[in-house]
């Protein structure tokens, strides 16, 4: 068996990696923690509650007895970190808990994978630690980190500080950076979750600044399955970028998702931008498709027309979350829109 703690695993990607996983492995005893933020949702992981490889532990990855008790009771050999605060918005309201999970716990994390030996620790980073590109160009691996955001830079701390136990303790640490992901269960904050919701609400749909930002977008089956063979063969000490070659303006996908639901243009606001907002993101994924060889297989048009179609059907999943106290969150951030 391969014991595997996955950190985050009922936000949306770790949710959808579990369920990926367990439909088509059962060589993976998966334990996840979870500390339940208000994007963390058991719902999503219903599928696999009575899987006898999963184990859920509601708890936070800052806290070294609990880290060290899992470890010990389910002999951990794999790690695979999704947990984050993980919304540039929210982290520029207030960074405090950004830095406390996305950096005090990936070193709790860290250390506990060093004392008990471990034999991959693979890292969920993000294509922002490079920070914002002009009209040319790409990130590879190469680019030097330059992050913009709490958010982003409570990453790019995480990516350093995993490396640095590689170098200094030789731990067989792994990082992926990802573009933008969209798919089921991504929690309405989110540009794409957002619009969809809105739209079938007849609401507003807010966009920043002049609405011609670029984001590089993947469907997120395609993220797990990146990560799936980072997992399988990953070399310890690299980095791998992974992105779909989709670039977007976010004004496209804004209309886009109009068109598809037979609404209006009107409902578009232009709003104040978001502060030190990223011109451009774009991914060179190069090297895992030639190291690795993966490459996405989902077509844009298609997964989005999927993800539409799953907000449609699972509208008690995401009504629950916008009555509650993400309407806080909205006033703050949108005010009365
Ligand atoms: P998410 O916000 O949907 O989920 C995060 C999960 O982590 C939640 O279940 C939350 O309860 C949990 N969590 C938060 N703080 C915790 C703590 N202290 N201890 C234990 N659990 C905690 O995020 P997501 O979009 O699924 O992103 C997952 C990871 O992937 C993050 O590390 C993020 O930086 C990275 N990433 C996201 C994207 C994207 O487009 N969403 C792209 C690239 C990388
Ligand atoms: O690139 C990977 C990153 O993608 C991940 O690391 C982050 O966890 C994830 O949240 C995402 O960050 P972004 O800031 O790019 O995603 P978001 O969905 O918040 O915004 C996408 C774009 O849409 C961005 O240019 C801002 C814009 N936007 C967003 C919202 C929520 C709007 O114009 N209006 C909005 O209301």
């Amino acid at each position: 068996m391969k014991n595997v703690l996955i950190t985050g695993g009922a936000g949306f990607i770790g949710s959808n990696f579990i369920n990926y996983i367990l439909s088509r492995k059962d060589d993976w005893q998966i334990v996840n923690l979870d500390k339940l933020t208000y994007a963390g949702n058991l719902e999503n992981l219903k599928s696999v509650e009575r899987n006898k490889n999963y184990h859920f532990f509601k708890g936070d990855i800052t806290n070294r007895e609990l880290i060290d008790y899992l470890f010990k009771k389910y002999s951990i050999k794999y790690v695979i970190n999704f947990a984050a605060e993980s919304h540039v918005d929210r982290s520029i309201l207030g960074s405090e808990i950004f830095y406390r999970t996305n950096v005090i716990g990936t070193n709790v994390l860290l250390e506990a994978s060093r004392r008990y030996n471990i034999e991959k620790f693979i890292q969920i980073s993000t294509d922002e630690v490079y920070g914002s590109l002009s009209e040319e160009g790409y990130f590879t691996e190469e680019t030097p980190l330059s992050p913009n955001s709490p958010y982003s830079s409570s990453k790019a701390a995480a990516d350093l500080m995993a490396l640095a136990f590689h170098h200094t303790y030789n731990l067989p640490v792994v990082i992926t950076r990802c573009s933008n992901n969209y798919g089921p269960y991504q929690f309405p904050e989110k540009l794409i979750p957002l619009m969809i919701i809105n739209c079938l609400n007849n609401k507003k749909l807010p966009v920043y600044g002049d609405g011609l930002n670029v984001r590089d977008w993947i469907y997120v089956i395609d993220h797990c399955k990146a990560i799936e063979l980072v997992f399988e063969k990953g070399k310890a000490g690299e980095v791998y970028n992974i992105g779909a070659s989709c670039e977007m303006k976010n004004i496209d996908i804004v209309k886009l998702i109009l068109k598809k639901l037979n609404k209006s243009d009107d409902l578009i606001e232009f709003v104040k931008d978001r502060p030190g907002h990223d011109r451009r993101y774009a991914i060179d994924s190069t090297k895992i498709q030639n190291e690795l060889g993966w490459k996405p297989e989902f077509n844009f048009e298609s997964a989005l027309d999927y993800t539409i179609e799953w907000y449609i059907k699972n509208k008690d999943w995401w009504e629950r979350i916008i009555s509650g106290e993400y309407l806080n969150y909205y006033k703050k951030q949108y005010g009365d829109l």
